[in-house]
């Protein structure tokens, strides 16, 4: 069945949708995005990502396709005309189509793309009762990292990397220390103690990872937002990383050791299933 995708302010079959070819999304990477999480037919952190959304587009200097309140509309309309019970709805806005050139275009309208993914079983235990692998990759991207835009292949590529090391995933590493997963918030825990980076340019604040440090903080555990290195994530107790698609999902190898047992630890799930619970119940 074909899915009905959102375009510059029509729905329609997705083998119907068209994007210039001099769109500077496609063209130059021009372009921010967003991804947001639907449990039970709803929207978990909307405001969170909406926020976010217009901080990028501020960085960039990029204007809004439309206001809070429409995309809140589209996002729902999306969810209902898929029918979509637990997935994803992706969105993306570019600077628009304009004649090539570097400098920005000053008269063109932004391009407002969103479409769903249905992940039946994405809120389940099957995945984090595994936990998955990460391998070290060094961080090589541009340094405005806490900017959500489309250039992602270095992402792919680590993925492509993780995968050919028998790995699900790769941290990424900068002047000896560990900035975030190839599209995820990384944490280690250490005799009781949640550590993960602090924000600043290097990665992006995940809207997750707001969430679960403040449930963190709530539930009396300790949190240390700092840098450490792939040698503590290797001693440490336990890890997992954070994102929208992923929620808390446990990490039990780094770059070739086993953390801790080498199994899901109880940090992770109990974040887990606080965090599920917390969104769940605040859904739009
Ligand atoms: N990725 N860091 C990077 C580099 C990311 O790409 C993401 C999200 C995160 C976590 O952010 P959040 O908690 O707001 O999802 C951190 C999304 C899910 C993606 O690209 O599919």
């Amino acid at each position: 069945m074909e899915r009905t995708v959102y375009v510059n302010g029509e729905y329609v079959a997705e083998s119907e949708a068209k994007i210039s070819i001099f769109d500077r999304g496609f063209l130059m990477a021009d372009g921010v995005y967003e991804v947001t999480t639907v449990l039970g037919g709803k929207l978990i952190d909307f405001d969170g990502h909406a926020v976010r959304l217009e901080r990028s587009l501020n960085e960039l200097d990029m204007a809004a396709a439309c206001t809070k309140e429409e995309l809140l509309a589209i996002h729902r309309k999306l969810v209902e005309l898929n029918n979509i019970d637990e997935g994803l709805v992706y969105l993306q806005v570019t600077r628009g189509a304009a004649d090539r050139d570097f400098a920005y275009p000053t008269d063109a309208t932004p391009t407002l793309v969103l479409f769903t993914q249905a992940k039946p079983g994405l809120s389940g235990t099957a995945a984090a009762d595994k936990g998955i692998k990460v391998i070290a990759a060094d961080d090589i991207r541009w340094g405005r990292r806490d900017i959500k835009t489309v250039q992602l292949l270095y992402p792919s590529m680590c993925k492509m990397m993780a995968k050919a090391a028998g790995a699900d995933d790769a941290w990424l590493v900068e002047d000896g220390f560990v900035t975030e997963g190839s599209s995820n918030n990384a944490y280690i825990v250490k005799d009781g103690t949640i550590i993960t980076r602090h924000l600043g340019n290097e990665i992006l604040a995940g809207i997750t990872r707001s969430a679960v440090l403040r449930f963190a903080k709530e539930a009396q555990m300790q949190v240390e937002e700092r840098s450490f290195t792939i040698a503590e994530a290797q001693a440490a107790d336990e890890a997992f990383v954070t994102s929208a698609s992923t929620f808390v999902m446990p990490v039990i190898e780094v770059d070739g050791a086993a953390v801790g047992t080498g199994k899901p630890g109880p940090v992770a799930k109990r974040l887990r299933e606080i965090y599920l619970e917390e969104m769940r119940a605040k859904a739009v």
